[in-house]
């Protein structure tokens, strides 16, 4: 990865940490589910509109590092208008990209998401980075209980 793109993906990791789009509760969720990450102690909260299948609307809460803020950020960002399968195969790929070293991986449109890619690198911060998938998945899932990213 070039020093430019590298100057730029953290800008972007930056931008949407710091004013993350997308947060606070919301009022019409009907899919709600929340993620720990053991290792720090950070927890996030995750509110989904799902409707015919659709994600309609997505926000969180929580409070992290500069890296699992600007994911959840922007996953909130990426999901709205998704099915709920469409959801699921992101998180997957998504997982790939911040963990398989050989993967090759056609984010297509997803191509925002490679901002995270550097993240592979610092394994630790891998679980930064999916904390607000996992916890998207069990929202999903319609899962009642607290998820943990070491589950
Ligand atoms: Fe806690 Fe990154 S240090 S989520």
């Amino acid at each position: 990865m070039s020093d430019a793109l590298r100057e730029l993906y953290q800008e972007v990791i930056l931008d949407h940490s710091r004013q993350p789009r997308n947060f606070g509760p919301c009022d019409a969720a009907n899919r709600t589910a929340r993620g720990n990450n053991p290792l720090c102690g950070d927890r996030m909260v995750i509110y989904l509109m799902v409707e015919n299948g659709v994600v309609k609307d997505a926000s969180f809460e929580g409070n992290g590092c500069a890296i699992s803020m600007a994911s959840a950020s922007l996953m909130t960002e990426m999901i709205k208008g998704r099915t709920a399968d469409e959801a699921r195969t992101m998180f997957e790929r998504f997982r790939r990209l911040v963990t398989d070293d050989d993967a090759d991986i056609d984010m297509g449109e997803l191509d925002k998401l490679n901002v995270f890619a550097g993240v592979r690198e610092f394994p630790v911060r891998v679980k930064c980075a999916t904390l607000a998938w996992h916890t998207l998945a069990a929202a999903l899932d319609g899962k009642g209980e607290e998820i943990s990213t070491e589950d």
